[in-house]
Formats: structure tokens, sequence, C-alpha cells
């Protein structure tokens, strides 16, 4: 399973990159609100600089809601760099706008996508990702989980080639079922990633062979 971040954060992408452990980055409104607050830098230099440090698709979403005004903003933001992704929401405008960029070769990420009718229109219209919001369901009570596997299924029942990216991830145990399902990538927040590495039997194991090497060495 690919792992991307969830995040416009230009640290957090620094110090995940240099890891090598990250596939791509998506963004949203709110996250390149955040970091143009924190850095004080435009949203296209915040991508640019994406761009340089991570390889894979990077994920920049639209902020109109007409048609016109959606397949604008998506030339202005693929002309930053070729690797970026559109991220365009789940409206009747938001698919024809994917029909349109599809033609154009441009890949398009179907976000806030909360049910599996939205993800079979999305991969109808021709998204080359879609995103079901897992957390964001757990928190009305839902099983965001649950949706993944369903589109998971219609996706294959009919083979398409639309990748299933599980978003709104909120623990690591999203990120393990959604790699046992088989969902082609989780993007996930750096405080998830950070977690992803913890184990208490690791914290001890580390801290056991230090006293025991100490020891030998007084
Ligand atoms: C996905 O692409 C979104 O940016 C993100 O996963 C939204 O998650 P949230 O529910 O934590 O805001």
């Amino acid at each position: 399973m690919k792992i991307f971040l969830d995040t416009a954060n230009l640290e957090e992408i620094k110090n995940s990159a240099e890891a090598n452990l990250i596939d791509g980055i998506t963004t949203n409104p709110s996250l390149m609100a955040r970091e143009i607050k924190r850095t004080g830098l435009e949203s296209t230099d915040i991508l640019k600089q994406i761009t340089a440090l991570v390889n894979g698709p990077i994920s920049a979403e639209v902020i109109s809601k007409d048609l016109e005004g959606m397949v604008r903003e998506a030339k202005e933001l693929k002309a930053i760099a070729p690797q970026i992704v559109i991220k365009i929401p789940m409206t009747f405008d938001g698919m024809k706008a994917v029909r349109r960029l599809r033609a154009e070769g441009i890949d398009t990420n179907v976000t806030l996508v909360f049910s599996a009718n939205q993800a079979l229109l999305a991969a109808k219209a021709g998204a080359t990702y879609v995103s079901p919001f897992v957390g964001r369901l757990d928190d009305i009570g839902n099983d965001g989980m649950n949706l993944v596997g369903e589109i998971l299924t219609i996706f294959e029942n009919y083979n398409y080639k639309t990748k299933v990216i599980v978003a709104s991830v909120r623990h690591p145990k999203h990120v393990k079922e959604a790699a046992l399902m088989g969902a082609d990538i989780a993007t996930i927040p750096y405080k998830i990633l950070n977690k992803l590495f913890n184990h208490c039997l690791t914290d001890q194991g580390i801290e056991r062979f230090d006293n025991d090497w100490k020891d030998a060495h007084k």
C-alpha cells in the first residue's frame, strides 16, 4: 500500500521525505490555509516547495464550485508542476470537471466522498483517485472502513482503474485495516505517521539492550 502524507506543512514533509517513506502528498484548503498562516508564503510557493521535496503525486484542491472555475483553477495548479493532481469535490459540476480534465490528460482526486454511490460516479467520470473520508464518517457514528470495503468491491466488479485513497485517517488502526483490505493508498497526518513507528515493547527492548550493554562496560 502506498502512503501519502496528508499535510501542507513543509517541515513535516521535509522530515518524512528524508526517510523516503512517503509516496505522495494530499493537501486541502484547510491544510493550505494553516501553512499560509504559519509561513506567510503564498499557496503557489508552498506547492512549488512541496513538489521539490516529494517525487510522487501532490494533490491540490480547487476552491471554485462552478465547472468553468474548477477547470481554470485546475490548469493553473497543473502549471506549477506535472506531478500535481487536481482535487475536485464530489458534486455534479465537479464530475463534469473530472471528465473534462481526464480528456486533457490531467489527473484528478475526487474528494469528500462519503458513499459507495459517490465513488461509483467518480470512477465513471474518469477520476484517477477517489478519497473516502473514513474518520469523518466514524465521527458521526458510521463505519468509515466499511465504505472503503464497498468501494473496493465495486471497483473490482467493474474493473475501474480509479485508485482508492483512504482519507481522514484518525489512528493507526485505520492504516492497518486499509492495508488488509487492499486499498491502494492511505493518506495520513504526520502525527499518525509517527504513531506507526511506536510499540511499547520496542521502547522496552531498546532500553533493556542499552542497560545490558552499559552493565557489561562499567
Ligand atoms: C484528504 O485528502 C483530506 O485532506 C483529509 O484526509 C481530511 O481529513 P480530516 O477529516 O482529518 O480533515
